[in-house]
């Protein structure tokens, strides 16, 4: 049995996270701001909750205590949260390394260093923390959730317009098998660096306008498909293919699939 804190153990992954690490029999503390109330969507039973916020550094040595690895799946999308994202990650490694943790493992987005967007620079910024940092750590770098694409289609389909990027493919992947990845590594002991990084994929790269196909046959939802251009440093991005990793699908739950269980 490994102690493990899972840091943003209430978002997307983090609570798939702590959902397999106590099925899996190990102790597990979660630190979020807010703690969610029990029988809520958010909440594992069999997890401890602790309420604390890697930016202020409130709460963190409590969650941490006696923890032998911490789990990082904080996120930090906009503006100030954005802007204070890979702080608050070295906040939680420095916090770590007081409280004896002897591994930390964060998880992050495939290739973010080579992206200009701001965004992916605060991910890449982080990843840097990770690496520098004195404990031992590891990366897990994920292609696109399966519910970013859904949510873009479902945001345009309440115009009837279901957007695609042209000339862009997605290998999207399921937080359960992100979560699955995340734990692999937390408990691996035989990691021979101080630092490592192993990236991840969905099981299949299918374009976007396929995507948007089975979305809609599997939701039932209506509209037209339709091809937009998207310009700035992510549509460089996805066209370059930098969101691919054909040799690593590692994920098992296609996206249809993990639509279906929605339904
Ligand atoms: N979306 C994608 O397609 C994708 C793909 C690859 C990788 N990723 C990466 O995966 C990571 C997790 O994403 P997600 O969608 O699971 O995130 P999410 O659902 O937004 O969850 C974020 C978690 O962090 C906690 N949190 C946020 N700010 C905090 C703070 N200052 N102090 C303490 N806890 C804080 C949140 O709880 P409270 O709000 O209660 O604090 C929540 O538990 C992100 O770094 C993201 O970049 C995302």
């Amino acid at each position: 049995m490994t102690t493990i804190c899972v840091a943003g153990g209430t978002g997307q992954v983090g609570r798939e996270v702590v959902r397999l690490a106590v099925a899996s029999g190990h102790k597990v503390s979660v630190l979020s701001r807010h703690v969610p109330p029990v029988g809520s969507k958010k909440h594992v039973d069999g997890a401890t909750y602790f309420a604390g916020d890697v930016t202020s550094g409130d709460g963190l040595s409590a969650a941490l205590a006696g923890a032998d690895v911490v789990i990082d799946c904080l996120e930090g999308q906009f503006g100030k949260a954005q802007k204070q994202f890979a702080d608050g990650g070295g906040r939680l490694l420095g916090a770590a390394q007081l409280a004896g943790v002897g591994k930390a493992v964060a998880l992050s987005i495939i290739n973010c260093d080579l992206s200009s967007s701001a965004y992916y620079a605060s991910k890449a910024a982080k990843e840097r923390r990770y690496a520098e940092s004195a404990l031992q750590t590891a990366v897990v770098r994920a292609t696109q959730f399966h519910g970013l694409v859904a949510m873009i289609f479902a945001a345009g389909a309440k115009v009837r317009l279901i957007p695609t990027f042209k000339d862009v493919s997605l290998q999207s992947i399921s937080p359960v098998d992100v979560a699955a990845a995340l734990l692999a590594a937390a408990v691996d002991d035989s990691q021979p660096e101080n630092h490592s990084m192993v990236t991840i994929a969905g099981p299949q790269a299918l374009t976007m306008r396929e995507m948007a196909e089975s979305w809609k046959s599997t939701t039932g939802a209506r509209g037209r498909i339709i091809q937009l251009p998207l310009p700035g440093p992510m549509g460089d991005f996805l066209r370059a293919g930098h969101n691919l990793s054909p040799e690593q699908p590692y994920g098992k739950e296609s996206f249809v699939s993990w639509l279906e269980k929605r339904r």
